[in-house]
């Protein structure tokens, strides 16, 4: 028996791709490999969102290349946005590279794997999306939904959509009969992922699909039985229009989170960036789904010395977070990535500068998440049992709707939802009890 071994980088989109890929290697008759020292085929799935995903990825590489130079039978392959980035580059910069794909090439590998010469092979092609692949879930409550691949928007500093192509949109239909089977299968949680989730749709009736949107994409979701929780990633505040606000408040199964990246505070940075809102419409939108949704958690990203941000741009950044006050939020310092326009951009900040800036911000959003997190004190919340907490294995963890870290003593397993007595918050975590009278009342 073939044994692999898959190391993920990057996203939640990443994440998906390699359960698909450990799913269509198990139908192939291989078997999950504990350590990479003890496989027959190594993966690697990469990311080339910024330099430091590069760099953390080919120093694994090195460990691959004394593996392979150990037993010269063993496969070594490499998926994913790094791959895609520099495609046939990696067979010359890795001669002991086997196969290299970019994503949406996943089912290529099975080719791969099954074909009589194994001699060096890329695939780099954009197709859409690769078909119904097997997936292995990391748990079996919780699943992905893949709604569309690749991403229409130019944003001036992401390699993304060189990496993942243009946006092309699953069928409605095809979508439902997928969280029907996982329902059918014991997930009660799933997250619509996708570049910009809200732009589902759009492409559609142009390729002879019935013609749908997010927010009907959203409630016939949260029709399918036994699905009891839908979370999305990545909106575009652009297209975070009114229905799939309303969505928030009228579907039963909808979370009260919205991760809505703000990337910067500042209009003429924005501008720049080529993101098409203004730092006005932004607020304006947190405004409305606060209207809806009163007690909505909201996330954000955001990059710290994009080219040409000046003190004053900074603190209108500053300005918004304090303004918005965020339940969380991932800070990056802008990395410049090939072939993109702000990669040639003059006035690029120096990185002292960056540094700076970042840990001004941080204090910021730590601050703001720490109080916000204070309304749950005292209050009793719904948690999905994850497993056993981090940093206490006598505790349980799981989250709750707002897509909390809840650490909590009780006695649930995971999987099931359970109501917890929120004792204290701090800006990342909330701790407490599980209610044993909601217990004995099931
Ligand atoms: N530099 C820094 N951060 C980036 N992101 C995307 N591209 C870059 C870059 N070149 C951040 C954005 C995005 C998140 C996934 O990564 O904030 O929302
Ligand atoms: Fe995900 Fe972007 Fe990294 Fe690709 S480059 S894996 S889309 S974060």
């Amino acid at each position: 028996m073939k044994r692999y071994h898959v190391t993920t980088f990057g996203c939640q989109m990443n994440e998906h791709d390699s359960e698909r890929m450990k799913g269509m290697l198990e139908s192939l008759g291989y078997v999950e490999a504990a350590e990479r020292e003890d496989a027959d085929l190594i993966l690697f799935n990469t990311c080339s969102i910024r330099e430091a995903a590069d760099n953390r990825f080919i120093a694994h590489l090195g460990t691959a290349k004394r593996l392979k130079s150990e037993r010269p039978d063993r496969v070594v392959g490499v998926g994913g946005c790094w791959a895609q980035s520099v495609k046939d580059e990696v067979f010359e910069r890795f001669p002991f590279v086997d196969v290299a794909f970019g994503p949406g090439q996943v089912h290529k590998l099975a080719e791969f794997l099954t074909s009589d010469s194994l001699t060096a092979q890329g695939y780099f092609e954009f197709e859409g999306f690769a078909g119904d692949l097997p997936e292995k879930r990391a748990r079996e409550f919780q699943g992905w939904l893949q709604i569309s691949v690749g991403c229409n928007m130019v944003c001036s500093y992401c390699i993304v959509p060189s990496t993942r192509g243009r946006e092309v949109s699953r069928p409605l239909a095809a979508l439902v009969a997928e969280v029907e089977r996982m329902a059918a299968d014991g997930v009660t949680e799933v997250t619509l992922l996708g570049q910009n989730v809200n732009a589902y749709g759009r492409d559609l009736p142009r390729r002879g699909e019935p013609a749908a949107n997010f927010a009907e994409l959203l409630s016939a979701v949260d029709a399918v039985d036994g699905i009891e929780r839908i979370r999305y990633t990545s909106p575009h505040p652009q297209d975070m229009k009114e229905d799939v606000i309303r969505a928030h408040a009228e579907l039963p199964a909808l979370c009260e989170h919205v991760h809505l990246p703000l990337q910067s505070g500042s209009s003429r940075v924005l501008k720049a960036m080529r993101r098409t809102y203004t730092r006005e419409r932004y607020l304006d939108r947190v405004a409305l789904l606060r209207e809806h949704v009163p007690d909505v958690a909201l996330t954000t990203d955001i990059i710290v010395g994009f080219p040409g941000e000046t003190e004053e741009d900074f603190a209108q950044t500053l300005f918004v977070c304090e303004q918005v006050a965020y339940d969380g939020a991932f800070t990056f310092v802008f990395s410049p990535r090939r072939g993109t326009e702000a990669a040639t951009l003059p006035d690029q900040v120096p990185h002292p500068v960056k540094v700076e800036r970042m840990e001004r911000l941080v204090e910021v959003i730590q601050r703001r998440a720490r109080e916000r997190a204070q309304r749950f004190v005292g209050r009793t919340l719904e948690v999905l049992v994850e497993g056993p907490s981090r940093t206490d294995p006598t505790k349980l963890r799981g989250r709750s709707r707002h897509n909390k870290a809840v650490n909590f003593t009780g006695l649930a397993q995971p999987g099931e939802y359970v109501q917890v007595e929120i004792a204290s918050a701090t800006s990342q975590t909330l701790a407490g009890e599980e209610s044993l009278l909601a217990r004995a009342a099931r």
